[in-house]
């Protein structure tokens, strides 16, 4: 019986190395539900309680998903982006090198380093071009760090401009969240041949449906199917959400019994994220 347990632990780990590392965006059209999707895909992941070392990335401007998850942080990399555009004077001056300095600073200023998983903001910077400069860094700081982690969840700025920035570019497992709007759909349609025209490679595309009609479910599946996604399931229309959102409460302390936190646990399994 032990020795059963040992295999089946084994073929576990085996089976959890070769789908890791897990590098998953999520994006799609504005207010479909991204912020949402990606903390309750994190949640899962936290209940799971397998050893994943799991970095949690919030690369739209607006950064709302540190509230979603009830996490507290100092700056996000736009705010040091600003910090260091106004030393930068001083520094010329001082012919020191100014990228390496700012990378220091993002590591050091923005990282954050819970018991469970490490969080990183983008924000956005003031000045005209900062939205490209703001977004490189990102890219920067994640070529370095990405391969400490097993896990990567990605929260996306609404549309498709991130693609265009290649902020994606490590990106595994491209995850698009449509709702029953003809618009989210399009969204998805142009999110998939976007990413194959500037050459971001993911080996899985799925769909994920948020609040779809049951009736409309299957429509929506052949039609993301037909486009080239896997359909990974719908999170439904949960009262519990909502509630928590307006109380600014985190959705990582929702119920397990919660309709999307079981959900939530369906569409993990369907994508690889746990088994
Ligand atoms: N399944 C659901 N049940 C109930 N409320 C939901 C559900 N999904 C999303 N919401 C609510 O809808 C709103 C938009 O969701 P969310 O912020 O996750 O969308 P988003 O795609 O991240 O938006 P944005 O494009 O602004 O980043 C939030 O108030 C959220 O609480
Ligand atoms: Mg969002």
């Amino acid at each position: 019986m032990e020795e059963e347990q040992g295999d089946k632990a084994l073929e576990r780990k085996v089976g959890e190395a070769m789908r890791r590392p897990f590098i998953a965006s999520i994006s799609g059209k504005g207010g479909v539900g991204k912020t949402t999707l990606t903390a309750l895909l994190l949640k899962v992941l936290l209940e799971n309680e397998v050893d994943d070392v799991i970095l949690v990335v919030d690369a739209d401007p607006a950064t709302n998903l540190p509230e979603a998850l009830g996490i507290k942080i100092d700056k996000t990399i736009g705010d040091v982006v600003e910090e260091f555009r106004s030393k930068m004077l001083e520094f010329s001056e001082q012919g020191v090198d100014k990228p390496s300095i700012l990378s220091y600073w993002v590591l050091r200023d923005c990282f954050v380093e819970l018991e469970r998983f490490d969080f990183i903001a983008m924000g956005r910077g003031e000045g005209e071009g900062c939205y490209c400069y703001v977004n490189s860094i990102l890219t920067g700081v994640l070529t370095r760090i990405l391969k400490n982690y097993t896990v990567v969840l990605m929260d996306m700025e609404a549309g498709l401009e991130h693609l265009n920035r290649r902020v994606d570019r490590y990106v595994n497992t491209l995850i698009v969240v449509v709702d029953p709007s003809a618009m989210s759909l399009r969204t998805a349609e142009r999110i998939i041949k976007v990413t194959k025209e500037v050459n971001i490679n993911p080996e899985k595309f799925y769909v994920v449906g948020n609040r779809i009609p049951e009736d409309l479910e299957e429509k929506i599946a052949n039609f993301v199917k037909s486009i080239g996604y896997e359909y990974a399931g719908t999170l439904p229309e949960d009262e519990l959400v909502a509630r928590y959102s307006i109380e600014g409460r985190p959705l990582l302390s929702l119920p397990s019994s919660s309709k999307a936190v079981k959900a939530a646990k369906e569409i993990a399994k369907n994508i690889g994220l746990i088994d």
